[in-house]
């Protein structure tokens, strides 16, 4: 069955970026002139997927306001000639054809928002994205993932899909963690998936990276796991779904991740896309060789 839909949980608070979040998202901090949130989005576009379901919460409408179209905006550039401004505006307020928005009223965890698009995907298998990992891949990292997904889903019943890469020890904390069978090379049969793991209990560095394609069994999961510190662990489903005899694969992607939910890592992100612009790459090149003398 075609992957059509793709859940974007865009419903956190973003505290590990404050202060700036307490009032621009944090999928709107920008990376050069366009959002975060846009690189991921382009993603799933480019991957084949035209339904995106947004999970929000209060104070992340504007997430959407950004791809709604804003007619005065384009008469305003129209009248005064600004052609070229005019098409970039275009560009992004026609990227979505369909665009499902659900609120996440209470902040329970990634479970929980991912739940909370059960309605809206409806009984067909599904893509979840998750805005902090800018994956920068030809071809597309979830594009790779429906390739392996399709040839898997041919010979086993209700299977589903986890993008991972591997991370240094001293970051494993940060992620959910797997490990399992290697049945093909860059292919993992999950047994286990921890998620933030101290380093010294770690099963391995095999980190998940925020791509994921799921059969709708997982709802059925979701709906089974309990509250943990308030909130519903994804990583708790999978285990769940994993120990009940679904088979969940891990896909060791191709291409470079970045994880803009920490200073570090989105400053390396803007410099990698900024880079990925000539004008740009000259602009840094010249800045490092005066003010670092390389
Ligand atoms: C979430 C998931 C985690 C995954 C990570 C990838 O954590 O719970 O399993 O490894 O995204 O970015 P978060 O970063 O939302 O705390």
């Amino acid at each position: 069955m075609k992957v059509r839909k793709a859940v974007l949980p865009v419903a956190g608070l973003g505290t590990r970026m404050l202060p700036i979040t307490k009032v621009v998202p944090k999928e709107l901090l920008p990376v050069i002139e366009r959002p975060t949130v846009e690189y991921v989005i382009d993603e799933a576009i480019q991957s084949g997927v035209n339904t995106l379901i947004f999970i929000i919460s209060q104070g992340k409408g504007k997430i959407i306001d950004y791809f709604d179209i804003d007619l005065n905006l384009r008469s305003f550039l129209k009248e005064r000639g600004k052609t070229d401004l005019l098409e970039k505006v275009k560009e992004v307020e026609e990227k979505i054809k369909y665009l499902i928005e659900v609120r996440q009223k209470v902040p329970e965890g990634l479970g929980h928002a991912i739940l909370m698009a059960e309605e809206a995907v409806g009984k067909e298998p599904f893509a979840v994205l998750l805005g902090d990992d800018l994956v920068d891949a030809d071809p597309p990292c979830l594009k790779q993932m429906l390739e392996v997904y399709q040839s898997l889903s041919l010979k086993v019943s209700r299977v589903s899909l986890i993008a991972v890469e591997e991370v240094s020890w001293e970051h494993i904390s940060r992620y959910g963690i797997i490990d399992g069978e290697k049945v093909e090379e860059n292919l993992i049969r999950i047994k286990n998936v921890v998620e933030k793991p101290a380093p010294e209990e770690a099963p391995s560095n095999l980190a998940i990276i925020g791509r994921y394609i799921f059969d709708p069994v997982i709802f059925d999961y979701l709906k089974r796991i309990p509250k943990v510190n308030g909130e519903y662990q994804l990583t708790d489903a999978i285990q769940l779904m994993v120990d009940e005899g679904h088979e969940v694969y891990a896909y060791l992607s191709k291409g470079i991740r970045f994880d803009t939910g920490n200073r570090e890592g989105f400053f390396k992100t803007i410099l990698h896309y900024a880079c990925k612009d000539p004008k740009l790459e000259d602009v840094l090149k010249s800045f490092c060789q005066k003010r670092f003398q390389i």
